[in-house]
C-alpha cells in the first residue's frame, strides 16, 4: 500500500480478499465503475500486480497487511473473497475478524459448497457481521468486464453492496445480470446448478464434435463454421461461440491445430458433481448433469481405455452427408441443451421447496442471459416461460417449449440410434432423450420394480384403480 494511502483511512468503498485471476479482475472492474476498492492477498508479488495494474492507488491499491486493508475500508465495510473453496474460506474469515465491527459484510464470491454457507452465515451472524455467497460465473475476462452475479443469503448485506454488484455486472438490455435470489445459501446453490448445466452442456457440444467428425469427416476449419453458424442461430451461445474460436487456434509446439494436441483427460474441481449428488439427494432426476460428471471420470480412465480399446472391435462407422449430419446435429444439439435446462431448472424448483430459497426461476433465467458461462439466447426465451407461468414445475411443460422440443426430438432419435449403430458415444444427447421420453411418459415400467420389491421385500405397493397399501404373497 503506497504512503499515500495511509492518509485513506476509511475510505475505501469495496475490499478483495484474494488477487489470484478473478479477484484482481473483478476488484478492477469494480474500480472501472467508480468505486474505489482496496484489495489483499497473502502474496506480495499479487498485491503488487494490483497496484501497478491499478495505476491510481485512490482508485485502486491493495495491502498484505490485514490491518490495514481493514482500516482502509470504509463502514460498513464491504468485503468480498475471491479465494478457493473450502477450508481457506474460513482461515481468511478468521484472520478478518478481529479487524471488524458489528454491520460489516461478507461475500464469499468463489464456488463454496451451499451447506458450508449455511454455517458461515450463522456463525458471522451471532457475532453481527453480515455473510452472503453470491456465485460469479464468468471466468476472467466476465470478471473483468462484467460477470453474472448470484448473491442469496443477508438481505441487508446485499442491499449495502447492491449498487456495486449492478454496476459490475453484465448487463442483458441494459438490464444487469445480479438479483438478490434468495435466503441462506441460495446464492451458492444457484450457482452449483449453474455449474452442473455448464457440465451437460459442454459434454454436449463435445459430443456432437465426435459425431461431426467421425460421421462427416469435417475438418477442423469446417467444425469452425458449423458452430460458428449455429452461433448466428437459435444455438447463439457463450459455449458454442467459445467452441468455434476453439477450432481455429494453431498449435505453437507442431504444425497442427492446438485442439488436436490436448490430451482427452477433463478435470473437475467438483461443482458438477456436487449439483449431481444434491439431486439424487434430493430425489431429482438430472441424468444429462449425471452423465456430463461421468464423462470426465470416464476420461480420465485414458490408460485403461487405451488397453480396452486393443480389446474390442467397434464397426465401421457409416459416414453420413455432411448437410444432413449438419442439420441432425445442430437440431439434437439444440434438443439436448433444452432438456439440459430443463433439469437444471426443475433441480432449482424443487431444493427451493427443501430449503426454504423461495427461489424465482424467472429472475435465475434473466441474470444467465448474460455475462455467465451458460449465456445462451435460449435463456430468453426460458425467462418468457417462467415469466409467464411462476409456478412452472418443469421446462417441458412450458406451451412456449412444446414445438421447440416437438421439431427437435426425432433428430435427437436419429442421431443417438446412429451413434448406437456406429459406436460413437452420444451418452448426453441420449441421456436428454431418454429422459424426455420417460418424463413425458403416462405409464413406465416401474410397476414392476414395485412388484419384485414387494415379491422379495414385502415392500407392499399402491394401484392404479383403488387407494390404499397392498400385499401379496407371491409364492404359492
Ligand atoms: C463460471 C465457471 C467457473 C469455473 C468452473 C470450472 O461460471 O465462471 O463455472 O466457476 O470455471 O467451476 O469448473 P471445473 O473445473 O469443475 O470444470
Amino acid at each position: 500500500m503506497g504512503n499515500e494511502t495511509l492518509l485513506m483511512k476509511n475510505s475505501y468503498d469495496f475490499g478483495l480478499v484474494g488477487l489470484g485471476v478473478m479477484g484482481r479482475n473483478f476488484i478492477l472492474n469494480v474500480a472501472d465503475n467508480g468505486f474505489s476498492a482496496m484489495g489483499n492477498d497473502l502474496d506480495p508479488e499479487k498485491v503488487q500486480a494490483l497496484i501497478e495494474e491499478g495505476g491510481d492507488p485512490k482508485r485502486v491499491d491493495a495491502t498484505v497487511d490485514v490491518s490495514a486493508f481493514a482500516k482502509a475500508l470504509s463502514s460498513p465495510r464491504k468485503i468480498m473473497l475471491l479465494v478457493p473453496a473450502g477450508k481457506v474460506v474460513d482461515i481468511v474469515i478468521e484472520s478478518l475478524l478481529p479487524h471488524l465491527d458489528k454491520g460489516d459484510i461478507i461475500i464469499d464470491g468463489g464456488n463454496s459448497f451451499f451447506t458450508d454457507t449455511d454455517r458461515r452465515e450463522a456463525y458471522l451472524s451471532e457475532k453481527g457481521i453480515h455473510f452472503f455467497g453470491a456465485g460469479v460465473s464468468g471466468g476472467a475476462k466476465g470478471a473483468r468486464i462484467g460477470p453474472s452475479i448470484m448473491p442469496g443469503g443477508s438481505k441487508p448485506g446485499y442491499a449495502a453492496v447492491q449498487p456495486i454488484f449492478e454496476a459490475v455486472s453484465a448487463k442483458y438490455n441494459g438490464e444487469p445480470c445480479v438479483a438478490y435470489l434468495g435466503p441462506k445459501s441460495a446464492g451458492n446453490y444457484v450457482k452449483m446448478v449453474h455449474n452442473g448445466i455448464e457440465y451437460g452442456l459442454m459434454q454436449l457440444t463435445s459430443e456432437i464434435y465426435d459425431v461431426l467428425k467421425k460421421a462427416g469427416n469435417l475438418s477442423n476449419q469446417e467444425l469452425h463454421e458449423t458452430y460458428k453458424s449455429w452461433n448466428e442461430g437459435r444455438l447463439q451461445s457463450f459455449l458454442v461461440e467459445i467452441t468455434s474460436e476453439i477450432f481455429t487456434e494453431k498449435d505453437t509446439l507442431t504444425s497442427g491445430d492446438l485442439v488436436d494436441q490436448i490430451l482427452d483427460k477433463a478435470k473437475q474441481k467438483g461443482t458438477g458433481k456436487w449439483t449431481s449428488q444434491n439431486a439424487m439427494d434430493l430425489g431429482i432426476p438430472v441424468p444429462s448433469i449425471d452423465i456430463a460428471v461421468s464423462m470426465r471420470e470416464i476420461s480420465a480412465l485414458k490408460d485403461e481405455r487405451t488397453i480396452a480399446d486393443s480389446l474390442y472391435d467397434r464397426p465401421e462407422v457409416a459416414t453420413m452427408d455432411k448437410e444432413k449430419l449438419t442439420k441432425l446435429t445442430e437440431e439434437a444439439l439444440y434438443f439436448s441443451y433444452i432438456i439440459t435446462y430443463a433439469q437444471g431448472l426443475h433441480q432449482l424448483a424443487d431444493a427451493s421447496k427443501e430449503y426454504g430459497y423461495d427461489l424465482d426461476i424467472a429472475v435465475i433465467a434473466k441474470i444467465w442471459r448474460a455475462g455467465c458461462i451458460i449465456r445462451a439466447k435460449l435463456l430468453a426465451d426460458i425467462t418468457d416461460a417462467f415469466t409467464e407461468d411462476t409456478e412452472l414445475p418443469n421446462l417441458l411443460l412450458s406451451p412456449s417449449f412444446i414445438k421447440k422440443i416437438q421439431s427437435t426430438v426425432d433428430s435427437a432419435r436419429e442421431l443417438v440410434a446412429y451413434g448406437a449403430i456406429n459406436g460413437i458415444p452420444l451418452p448426453g444427447v441420449s441421456n436428454s432423450l431418454t429422459y424426455f421420453d420417460a418424463y413425458t411418459s403416462t405409464r413406465l415400467p416401474l410397476n414392476l420394480i414395485q412388484a419384485q420389491r414387494d415379491y422379495f421385500g414385502s415392500h407392499t405397493y399402491e394401484r392404479l384403480d383403488r387407494e390404499g397399501i397392498f400385499h401379496t404373497e407371491w409364492e404359492k
